[in-house]
């Protein structure tokens, strides 16, 4: 029996030796230790021994197992340190690689305007009204003081969905959403930023959609010189410090009397060049004081309370902001053109 333990050990030792794989070797422990394996196989025999035998072939039997399961161990650790290597050999990096270079994007010179702008009034106290794109003919004209058949439609002509429903024409029936809303309370001081569509033919000073922002405050006591000190406000903010305006007498059925404003033309400062063909004034926007008849359609009653209005257009700031020439740049999504103003 000793012998047969010795020879065990041996072939054992022997085909370990040769062992490839981890596999493999757990193959070789089940084949010689395990509980069906050729050690036990042995033993089996150790029944039929004398009592002075007993011993001594079971500490050969100690010995013949820890010799294996020691060439075991220490194969299995191998195998573990062979493949932790491989792994970080695999996983080495290269740092002296040049890196990829990550496409960043960026706020689109329209919105940055139009948060620009947001943000002076929010900064006045204003908050943001919002209306519906696919407006009624009552709020984009007829509560506005355009009642049908006005000629002054004609300078907003427009995409109809039906005799009664239209895209909206300017951010002006906003106005009269919040004055609704508000159910005769005051004061209201919103500003109220979106699309709006016109039937134009696209150059480089039209488009058939644009962004404007209209203001409206109602209260009382509201004066002319509010809305003077309020634009002079943000075109300082918008354009800088030295930046002035002037109210030029102008006309919309809205607001009485209207005017249109001028900035400090941003490429002379005023002494006149050709953007501002030698005038040295850009103009800005449209604004005015609400019209009596606005205000009672709105459910306020102008013996009471008085407000002013305008309405800017976003891309016409942003062209005199970063000296554009043409508004197809900012729907044509030339990524030259948008990139510039990535870090503006
Ligand atoms: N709605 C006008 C337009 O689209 C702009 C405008 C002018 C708005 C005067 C106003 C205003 O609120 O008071 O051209």
């Amino acid at each position: 029996m000793k012998e047969r333990l010795e020879q065990l050990r041996t072939e054992a030792l022997q085909e370990l030796e040769q062992v490839g794989s981890p596999q493999q070797l757990n193959d070789l422990r089940v084949k010689y230790l395990g509980k069906k394996g050729a050690l036990t196989e042995i033993l089996r025999g150790m029944g039929g021994l004398s009592a002075e035998e007993r011993p001594v072939i079971g500490q050969v039997a100690n010995d013949v197992r820890s010799a294996i399961e020691t060439v075991i161990d220490s194969k299995q650790e191998a195998f573990r340190e062979a493949e932790t290597n491989n792994r970080l050999l695999a996983e080495t990096l290269d740092v002296t690689l040049p890196g990829k270079k990550l496409a960043s994007g960026a706020i689109h010179p329209l919105n940055k305007v139009a948060q620009e702008i947001e943000d002076v009034f929010i900064g006045l106290g204003y908050t943001i009204a919002e209306g519906p794109e696919v407006e009624e003919d009552y709020y984009n004209f007829e509560a506005l003081n355009l009642p049908k058949n006005h000629p002054a439609r004609d300078m907003q002509d427009s995409f109809y969905v039906t005799d009664d429903i239209l895209m909206r024409t300017h951010t002006s029936p906003v106005q009269v959403r919040t004055m609704k809303a508000m159910n005769g309370q005051t004061p209201i001081k919103v500003i109220c930023p979106g699309k709006v569509y016109r039937r134009d033919d696209d150059d480089a000073t039209h488009s058939f959609q644009f962004n404007q922002i209209e203001g409206l405050v109602i209260g009382k006591n509201i004066r002319m010189s509010d809305l003077k000190g309020t634009l002079l406000q943000f075109v300082q903010q918008m354009f800088g410090s030295q930046a002035q305006i002037r109210l030029r007498p102008s006309f919309f059925p809205f607001t009485e009397p209207s005017a249109e404003v001028d900035v400090t033309c941003v490429q002379c400062a005023g002494s006149g060049c050709r953007m501002c063909k030698h005038t040295g004034w850009l103009e800005i926007l449209g604004c005015g004081m609400v019209h009596p008849r606005v205000l009672e359609m709105g459910g306020y009653d102008p013996e009471e309370v008085s407000g002013f209005a305008f309405g800017m257009g976003v891309e016409r700031i942003a062209l005199l902001k970063y000296g554009i020439d043409d508004i197809r740049h900012f729907y044509t999504n030339d990524l030259r053109f948008l990139g510039q103003f990535a870090r503006m």
